[in-house]
Order: structure tokens, then sequence, then C-alpha cells
């Protein structure tokens, strides 16, 4: 049975819980724009299931727009579960935080946005902080799950899970952790703002193009007053995250303890996924080439105190 021109977004297939009856249909991508029922309506999540995502080599699954809210509430109870569940190996839990973080991102920068989808962010960052403080070798978990293929929505997972993990080393508390990761989710959002042809574009922007993506980190913060944020170091450092050491950043060219230390610490995790992800116009730096990018190159701008430190982080 085949279905065309239906409203579907897409979701995590990792977040499908075995076992689970869903009271909504879940589809998959068979070819083109030609989908698919994998799960009908009432339908359980079987083994039979999981045979028939293996053989057809099924990645892309797809709800209803109308059941979006109902696939979100599951997964979340879901999430909740599995973080909680000695059983459930570190390495699967990373992986099913990061596609779901991936997820909520890619819903913030491309769907409608409203207080409910920061709702979600917050509790995707919560499990994951908590998962965080619960198990010592969660941040290495989670590291190894960060892509190195470039998406906006991909790099705000892979800088929020590297701030995260900086700042569990740092010995940050569980409310320091909750900020970096919620800002490392939201500190790109204003993107939204800018044209998918400046945003994607290969290779070096115009003068006039580069004005334009300069014009994100306000952006994001207008974004997230107008949904209600309040929280000023949350604001602050996603309108911080471009700004460097000795003021030749943007917006505002603020210079060195003029600019938020956490968004000095978003600067570095920002910087740091910029370099090791792949674009269509450049390969994907190793660590160590990134890192002596980053203390050769980028010594005035970058606080050189967090640099080591943070090398130290990712080197261990
Ligand atoms: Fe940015
Ligand atoms: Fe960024």
């Amino acid at each position: 049975m085949s279905f065309k021109q239906i409203k579907l977004t897409h979701i995590s297939l990792k977040a499908l819980e075995m076992g689970h009856i869903y009271k909504y249909p879940i589809y998959y991508k068979k070819e083109g724009k030609v989908y698919s029922i994998l799960i009908k309506e009432g339908d359980k999540f079987t083994s039979n299931t999981q045979e028939q995502i293996n053989s057809h080599n099924i990645t892309d699954v797809y709800v209803l727009d109308k059941d979006h809210d109902q696939y979100e509430f599951d997964t979340q109870t879901y999430l909740e579960k599995i973080v909680k569940d000695d059983s459930v190996p570190i390495s699967l839990k990373s992986e099913i935080l990061h596609e779901m973080a991936a997820d909520v991102i890619n819903d913030l920068l491309e769907g409608d946005i409203n207080t409910q989808k920061i709702k979600q962010a917050d509790i995707v960052v919560s499990d994951t902080v908590n998962l965080i403080l619960d198990d010592p070798k969660a941040v290495k978990a989670m590291l190894k799950v960060t892509s190195h293929d470039y998406y906006t929505y991909t790099h705000s997972v892979n800088v929020s899970t590297y701030a995260l993990g900086f700042g569990s080393y740092l010995k940050f508390n569980k409310e320091q952790l909750h900020m970096l990761g919620m800002a490392g989710i939201m500190h790109d959002v204003g993107k939204r703002k800018i044209p998918g042809e400046i945003i994607n574009k290969d290779g070096k922007l115009t003068d006039d193009e580069f004005k334009i993506i300069q014009k994100h980190p306000s952006y994001g913060v207008e974004i997230l007053k107008e949904l209600g944020e309040t929280n000023q170091v949350l604001l602050d450092i996603v309108e911080q995250h471009h700004e460097k050491i000795d003021g030749s950043g943007y917006p505002h060219a603020l210079k060195g303890k003029d600019i938020h230390p956490y968004a000095q610490i978003m600067s570095i995790a920002d910087i740091f996924d910029a370099l090791t992800t792949k674009r269509s116009y450049k390969g994907a730096l190793k660590s160590f080439e990134a890192f002596n990018i980053m203390h050769n190159h980028m010594k005035q701008s970058l606080n050189n105190k967090l640099l080591k430190k943070f090398m130290s982080f990712m080197s261990q």
C-alpha cells in the first residue's frame, strides 16, 4: 500500500520501542516520495517489524504531522525509562539521546517554533545531564556518536555534546551543565531567519552574505525572547558565541571579560566542531589538526586557558 503527498514528519528510528503499541501509524520511505506503512495504527513494534527494518534497510521513518506531539510524548517516556535502565548499554543510550536531540533541533530550525519545542529540548538535555552525572563513561560514549557530516542540526547536537562534556570535565554542577546543554542546542537557532542559499552555500561568502550571517546570534536572542525565554545567561551565550577575546568577533565586538565565560566555552566547542566536520567544500580535520589550528592561529581570539583545558579534555 503506497501513499502520495501526505504531510509527514521525520522521526528517529532508534526512538521506537520494541513491544510498544503505537496509537498512530508509522511510515517509511520506499522510493522517491512514496511512503509505505511500517507499523499500523494500534499495532505493536515486534521482532517482525525489526526484521522488516533490517531486510528493507530502513533508516528513515515518519509519522503524520498531526501525530507528532503524541510521538514526542511516547519517546520522552521511553527515553526516561531507558536512561535509568542499567541493562541498556551506555552506547545505545548515547545513540538514542543523540538522535532525539538531532530530531528536536531539526524541528527547532525548520519546523514551526513554539514553547513546546523548547520544553522538548529541555527534556532531552535533562536526560543527557542525568546520564552524564550518573555514569562516568557517558561523555566518552556520547563523543563517539558525534556526527562528522555537517548539517546545522547535527552541528548543534555536537556543540551541545562538546560543551556538556567539557563542563562535566570542569566539574560544573547540574544546573550549570543544563545551561551549557541548552545553549549548545539553541546557539544557532537564529539561522532560521537566514536564507537557506546563504546557510548552505558551497564556498566563500560575499561580504554582503557574511553581514547577513552575522545577524544570526541576535536573531537567536529575538526568537528565544519571543518564546518567553528570560534566562539572561542563556540569552548571553546565544548572542555572544561568535565574539572573540581580542574584539574581532560579532555582533558587538566585545572583548575579554565582557564575553560571558560560558559563551567562551561555546565558541571553542563551535569552532572545534566546524573544523572537524565535513562540508561540501572541505574535508573533516582530525582532532589534533583542529587543535593545531586553534592553538597556533586563534591564540588572540580564544580564551587560551579554556582552550588548553578543552584540548586536555578531548585528549583523555
Ligand atoms: Fe553560530
Ligand atoms: Fe554554531
